[in-house]
């Protein structure tokens, strides 16, 4: 992704509800587990102050949360500039990974694109890292270009991957697809080790 280290190999304001999984967008409130997960699954994770300035640029960036219960489960981060949206980041706990979440993620990232202007959408993924590449697959994305040990703290390179036209007619329909196969799902029982959280958390409230 953009400025995204390598992942750790393992196996608006409209909620978007399924299988007892929420899609909202990402608040302060949030971070503490972001941040944990972030953990979980990359070996340089973005910082609390990092994921806090990002939440301050609003007007150019649009980071979402996955819930279930009061878990935060998974997050994903896009940046808009000229005409391009740039996916950031996107993780999903270890535990629920497999479940459908970061599907979920990407397609509240693809629609809100489309939502703001965007005609096309970018991100750099770890070369060896092909669950992912799978995933963004279904979105369109198709390979670029590769970036020399862009992860270089493992000295891996970044495969680029683009998906054009998102305006079109038949990008639209790529993503009615992929919403109809997320939302009918319904694969999203929790994994037998998922804690219960007792942390207070209302989807679509503000900060
Ligand atoms: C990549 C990631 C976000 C995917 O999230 P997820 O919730 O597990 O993905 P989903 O369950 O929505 O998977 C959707 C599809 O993507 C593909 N996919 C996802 N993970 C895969 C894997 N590990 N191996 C093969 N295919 C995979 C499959 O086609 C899958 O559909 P299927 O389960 O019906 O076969 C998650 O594995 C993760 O957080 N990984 C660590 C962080 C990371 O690599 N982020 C991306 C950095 S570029």
């Amino acid at each position: 992704m953009a400025w995204r280290r390598t992942a750790v190999h393992r196996r608006g304001q409209r909620p978007v509800t399924s299988g007892g999984i929420v899609i909202v967008p990402m608040r302060r409130r949030h971070l503490k587990s972001v941040v944990a997960i972030e953990q979980q699954v990359f070996p340089t994770p973005w910082s609390l102050s990092l994921y806090l300035s990002e939440l301050t640029m609003g007007g150019t960036r649009a980071y979402f949360v996955a819930i279930t219960g009061n878990e935060v489960v998974g997050y994903a981060g896009l940046m808009l500039a000229v005409g391009e949206g740039h996916v950031t980041t996107i993780g999903v706990s270890p535990r629920w990974q497999r479940h459908g979440i970061g599907r979920r993620l990407l397609l509240e990232l693809a629609e809100t694109a489309r939502k703001r202007g965007a005609e096309d959408l970018t991100l750099e993924v770890r070369v060896a890292n092909t669950g992912a590449q799978a995933l963004y697959h279904d979105f369109g994305f198709a390979p670029a270009g590769i970036r020399k040990n862009y992860y270089a703290e493992v000295h891996e390179d970044a495969l680029i991957m683009w998906a054009h036209d998102i305006q079109s007619d038949d990008y639209k329909r790529r993503l009615e697809i992929v919403a109809a196969e997320a939302l009918g799902s319904g694969d999203l029982a929790a994994p037998d080790d998922a804690p219960v959280d007792e942390t207070s958390d209302a989807p679509g409230e503000g900060t």
